[in-house]
């Protein structure tokens, strides 16, 4: 078989970097033998991408300009497809599965998605599940990595923390978070091994954990005490907007943290396991790991 060409669309973001790391790891093992192009929006995204991933092409392109897609697509075989954090995720989605299609070289799109996506409960479900499904009548082969909540978001809840509070508003709800570094590393297994066509992966983190729990942990590692606090959706959301969040993606998350509430994503899956071929981190691996950002 010939060099495989890979396009990843998101790549600078958090979950592009952790593919990109995980891929470069394989390369330099001499496990894979692909070329990696990342798809990014600025000439300076793609300066800092090449600077710390020699190995990569790069290419800009907008989502929002499907015209600057066909350029990138040039040769690819396999695109994984990661939306940013954006309203318009399902136009994103249809202009970049559109263009894979046009390409006449691409084969398979691994489609970013979320846990649940299938379901359509909330916004951010209906979002991804828009893209998946349109992915799917494209006639292309398909894969749905679907994930749930970053360990690494919880970084975003540091300051209350630091200070002995974990403000999280899931009630006596339970979810498996899951970190950033094992999707990447799952990402690369996918890319770069066969037998995933036309699949949904679901990938959580290894272990169910109530607010109490992640309360626990954050004292634990930190030393200090810290007390869980599960505010209303009215002062969850206006603490969101008020540290800068767009009001849809404020009301997406209450949304989620009410979903989470009520136990609908309580549920541990071997997917994650499976693909890694080993443990998923855990969050007291992640705390301890990262334990400056919470004492
Ligand atoms: N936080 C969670 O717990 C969670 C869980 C599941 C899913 N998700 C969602 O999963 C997706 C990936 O997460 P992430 O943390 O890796 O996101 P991220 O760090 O925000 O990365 C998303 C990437 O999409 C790119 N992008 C945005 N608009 C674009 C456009 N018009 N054209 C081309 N690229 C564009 C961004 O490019 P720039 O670098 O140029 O800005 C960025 O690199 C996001 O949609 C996220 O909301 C999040």
């Amino acid at each position: 078989m010939s060099k495989q060409t890979i396009l990843i669309i998101g790549a600078a973001g958090n979950n592009g970097v952790a593919t990109l790391e995980a891929l470069a790891r394989k390369q330099v093992a001499g496990n894979t033998d692909i070329t990696i192009r990342v798809g990014v929006r600025s000439e300076a995204k793609a300066a800092d991408l090449r600077a710390k991933f020699p190995n990569v092409e790069t290419a800009i392109l907008d989502l929002d300009k499907p015209e600057t897609l066909a350029a990138a697509y040039v040769g690819v075989d396999k695109l994984f497809l990661i939306l940013g954090n954006v309203e318009q995720r399902e136009a994103h989605a249809k202009a970049a599965i559109d263009a894979a299609k046009a390409s006449g070289s691409v084969k398979h799109v691994v489609f970013y998605s979320v846990v649940g996506a299938e379901y359509e409960a909330i916004l951010f479900a209906r979002q991804f599940r828009a893209g998946e499904k349109y992915l799917e009548a494209s006639g292309l082969a398909w894969t749905h990595l679907r994930t749930i909540f970053f360990q690494e978001n919880l970084v975003g809840w540091a300051d209350g923390i630091k200070q002995g509070s974990f403000y999280f508003g899931i009630g006596e709800g339970r979810f498996a978070p899951l970190n950033v570094g094992d999707i990447g590393e799952i990402a690369a297994n996918i890319l770069t091994t066969a037998g995933h066509e036309n699949k949904a992966y679901n990938i959580t983190g290894p272990e169910l954990l109530s607010g109490n729990d992640f309360a626990q942990i954050f004292s634990k590692v930190t030393g200090k005490a810290v007390q869980y606090v599960s505010p209303d959706n009215a002062t969850t959301l206006s603490s969101l907007t008020g540290s800068g969040w767009p009001e849809w993606q404020a009301k997406g998350l209450v949304e989620l943290f009410n979903l989470f509430g009520d136990n609908l994503a309580a549920v541990v899956t071997p997917d994650g396991e499976q693909l890694l071929g080993r443990p998923l981190t855990t969050l007291e691996q992640y705390v301890s790991a990262n334990k400056a950002v919470f004492v």
